[in-house]
């Protein structure tokens, strides 16, 4: 693709450093290029160049943009139902929360609009439903504030939250000492780094001490096999959370679990006006009946592979050592350094192939052997450039290496060396010392 640079790509980035903000998140850590609109998995900028994306919007998009059984309830429901009410009880509602507890291993239901909000509400719900005040996780949750820390394995004692940095010695110790005190046990699913037995295990031990066990599935809930980790793999959880992919890009999320911990809702204080619209859930409703038989996964996860292996195959032949891993969905491409991973993805997009700089692919649905061929294509030119510049020495993946990278990503502390052992101390230590909050205490919700 030759366009990309061009003036008017450039000039609305400057227009937009001028009047809006997120330099580091939107701006300079993103290709250059403004999108003005999407189709299926291809997105087209301001000056008219087509571009495949190899991101699905983060994860947002499960079966393309404008998706046409989606686009039909939306419509509709924006024509015949409208958009928001004065109660919060609707049969959109009620429809949705029927099909995801078939769907799901849990029994109640309930809405937020993002991932961030539905991981806050999970928290909250943990606390109210226990009336216990620690909570222990590992991995991304979002923004909010009592998620900040998630790199670093710890005691964070304004929120009470405990990172133990998906380690298994780690997570035994503290369930050990405070499993009274501790409301959940809330983790991310990292489906290239861990496979199901490891949070069957998880699930276990926390089920032996009588802790929650929660399962933060925004991302894999529909890309780890066709019903999560915690549906398709039979891992049991308490509560859990979903999002991405649910609306299919129309912004909802959904805390779901057993209705003891549900029901703690009016307790825990949660609210929300928007939590009422329905169009999101209208288009989520269209997006569960396409994804009903499993067939529109199974093509889905065809396809991925293809593009999985076409990758590995490409960086093989090319003498580039890479660990590529993960379901077809949502895989990861780890190389020996973030440098020449980011200048590959940099040469892929100016190959018209936007691919997720820091490694993780996720195809949709609307991906099909045209799209593969492309992105592989794009793929085996931008290795070759990268290459014949020079800059680069690919070596091996270490083992070294590959710790790192679970370090920096996703906060993954994965060996049991004298500095975590001394860590595990220094944390239950930290714990011991605490005062006692108010942190599950729930404010009078309005609104
Ligand atoms: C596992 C997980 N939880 C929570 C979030 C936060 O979701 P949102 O960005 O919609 O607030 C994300 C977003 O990437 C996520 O991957």
């Amino acid at each position: 693709m030759t366009g990309t640079l061009a003036k008017g790509n450039l000039d609305t980035l400057a227009h937009a450093r001028r009047v809006t903000a997120a330099e580091q998140y939107d701006i300079a850590s993103r290709y250059p290029v403004v999108i003005e609109a999407a189709e299926g998995s291809w997105m087209r900028d301001v000056e008219g160049n087509r571009i495949l994306d190899a991101t699905a919007a983060s994860g947002a998009l499960l079966l393309g943009n404008r998706h046409p059984a989606v686009v039909e309830a939306v419509v509709d429901c924006v024509r015949e139902n409208g958009t928001v009410f004065a109660t919060t009880l609707t049969p959109h509602r009620v429809r949705l929360a029927d099909k995801l507890i078939e769907r799901y291993p849990v029994e109640k239901a309930v809405f937020c609009k993002t991932g961030s909000e539905a991981t806050s509400t999970a928290i909250r719900l943990a606390r109210a439903a226990t009336d216990r005040e620690l909570v222990l996780t590992s991995g991304y949750h979002g923004w909010h504030d009592w998620q900040l820390a998630y790199l670093n394995m710890g005691f964070e004692p304004r929120t009470r939250v405990v990172n133990f940095g998906y380690n298994e010695t780690a997570l035994a110790r503290l369930l050990e000492e405070f499993a009274d005190d501790i409301a959940c046990v809330f983790v991310t699913p990292e489906p290239a780094w861990f496979d199901v037995d490891y949070y069957q295990r998880l699930s276990k031990l926390c089920a032996d001490h009588g802790v929650l066990f929660a399962l933060d599935e925004v991302i894999t809930g529909f890309r780890w096999g066709t019903r999560g980790l915690a549906g398709t793999n039979g891992v049991p959880v308490d509560l859990m959370t979903i999002s991405k992919g649910l609306g299919n890009g129309h912004s909802i999320s959904s805390v779901l679990g057993k209705a003891d911990v549900i029901n703690a809702y009016d307790k825990a204080g949660i609210c929300g006006t928007y939590t009422r619209e329905v169009v999101p859930m209208a288009a989520a409703l269209a997006v569960l009946d396409t994804m009903a038989d499993g067939s529109v996964y199974e093509r889905t996860a065809e396809v991925g592979t293809r593009l999985r292996t076409g990758m590995a195959d490409i960086l093989a032949a090319a003498g580039v050592p890479a660990l590529v891993a993960g379901p077809p969905m949502l895989f990861d491409v780890v190389l020996d350094s973030d440098e020449l991973t980011r200048d590959i993805f940099r040469a892929a997009f100016d190959n018209g192939v936007y691919f997720d700089d820091g490694g993780t692919q996720m195809i949709t649905a609307a991906w099909g052997d045209d799209e593969v061929d492309f992105a592989l294509g794009a793929f085996d030119k931008a290795v070759a450039t990268v290459l014949a510049a020079g800059g680069h020495r690919p070596s091996e993946v270490t083992e070294a290496r590959r710790l790192q990278f679970a370090t920096e990503a996703f906060g993954g502390a994965l060996v049991d060396d004298a500095a975590l052992l001394a860590k595990i101390d220094e944390t239950v230590a930290a714990i011991a010392a605490r005062e006692r909050g108010e942190v599950g205490a729930a404010p009078k919700p309005c609104g």
